[in-house]
């Protein structure tokens, strides 16, 4: 796909592989929307950028970790822009980002399903109208090959709880999430798929975790921008990639019933129910 004058939102784009996604975009002449939290880090993004003679991102400041933040970044993407060609949901924290142990969001949800899961899931709903309003449009879900079923009786790991599970229910979520908004899509000229960058790359979330990285982020990011702008997979939707090659996620991904239990639980949690 041809990038160029086409408008792009990537979460989590003020460091790691979502950086990287939005300068390489940004290069090929799209309008980047980035976003994160620290204005710092957008501003010496905007300033490489423009350095290299690139047309300047622009910056959405939220925390994803309150839904009210998510609202919020969503009423300022619609109220700047009347379309988005593609949707990149990026942003996320680790297993040990601010420590391994249980913590909640603004709104009582536990951290890691709340920021890498619920916040995209009441995100992509909130944007889909500019997103159907660039069709043929894409969402790009960007998940991991750490994936660990949701246990319904106790989503927000209440018992036995650790990062490392948290963060790969978190994960999974997002791919049966992809499954679902993909179907449901079909006739709208919009695809949705999910990958896996990379492993361990060397990014803030990785360093976190005390884990040597094996992997750059320049090859998380081509997979993501694959999924992004190849044409190979133009026509493909409700998908999982490992890097650059279709995969099998958690046999959780391919339940219909699970989906629609976490289905009808994310509604209700985002307040997009009725
Ligand atoms: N690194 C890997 O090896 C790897 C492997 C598989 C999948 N992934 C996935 O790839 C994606 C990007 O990871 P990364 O390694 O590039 O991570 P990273 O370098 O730690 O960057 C994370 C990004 O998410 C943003 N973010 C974190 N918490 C947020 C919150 N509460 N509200 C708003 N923004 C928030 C950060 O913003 P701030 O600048 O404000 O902190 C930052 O821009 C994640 O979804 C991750 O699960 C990574």
């Amino acid at each position: 796909m041809k990038m160029a004058g086409k408008t792009v939102l990537i979460t989590g784009s003020t460091d790691g592989v979502g950086r990287y996604v939005a300068a390489e975009l940004a290069g090929q002449g799209s309008r980047v929307l980035i976003h994160g939290r620290d204005a710092m880090r957008a501003k010496a993004l905007i300033e490489e950028i423009s350095r290299g003679g690139h047309a300047a991102p622009i910056f959405y400041q939220a925390d994803l970790s309150s839904l009210a933040g998510v609202r919020e970044l969503a009423g300022a993407v619609a109220a700047d822009h009347s379309r988005l060609d593609v949707f990149i949901s990026n942003a996320g924290i680790g297993s040990m980002n601010g420590g391994p142990e249980r913590r909640v969001s603004a709104d009582g949800h536990e951290l890691r399903f709340a920021v890498n899961y619920l916040s995209g899931f009441l995100l992509a709903y909130l944007l889909l109208p500019l997103i159907k309003a660039a069709a043929p449009a894409r969402i790009v879900n960007v998940a991991s090959l750490g994936q660990h079923p949701i246990d319904f009786d106790d989503v927000m790991i209440t018992r036995n709880y650790s990062g490392s599970r948290a963060y790969a229910q978190s994960k999974l979520a997002q791919i049966m999430f992809t499954v679902d908004l993909a179907e449901e899509l079909k006739s709208a000229g919009v695809t949705v798929n999910s990958l896996h960058p990379a492993t361990y790359m060397n990014t803030t979330m990785v360093r976190a975790g005390g884990i040597t990285p094996v992997s750059t982020v320049q090859e998380g990011g081509a997979a993501t921008l694959h999924l992004a702008t190849g044409d190979d997979v133009a026509g493909k939707s409700g998908l999982f990639f490992n890097g650059m090659r279709e995969a099998r996620a958690n046999p959780q991904a391919y339940d219909a019933a699970a989906r629609k239990r976490l289905r009808k639980l994310s509604l209700e949690l985002t307040g997009l129910a009725g």
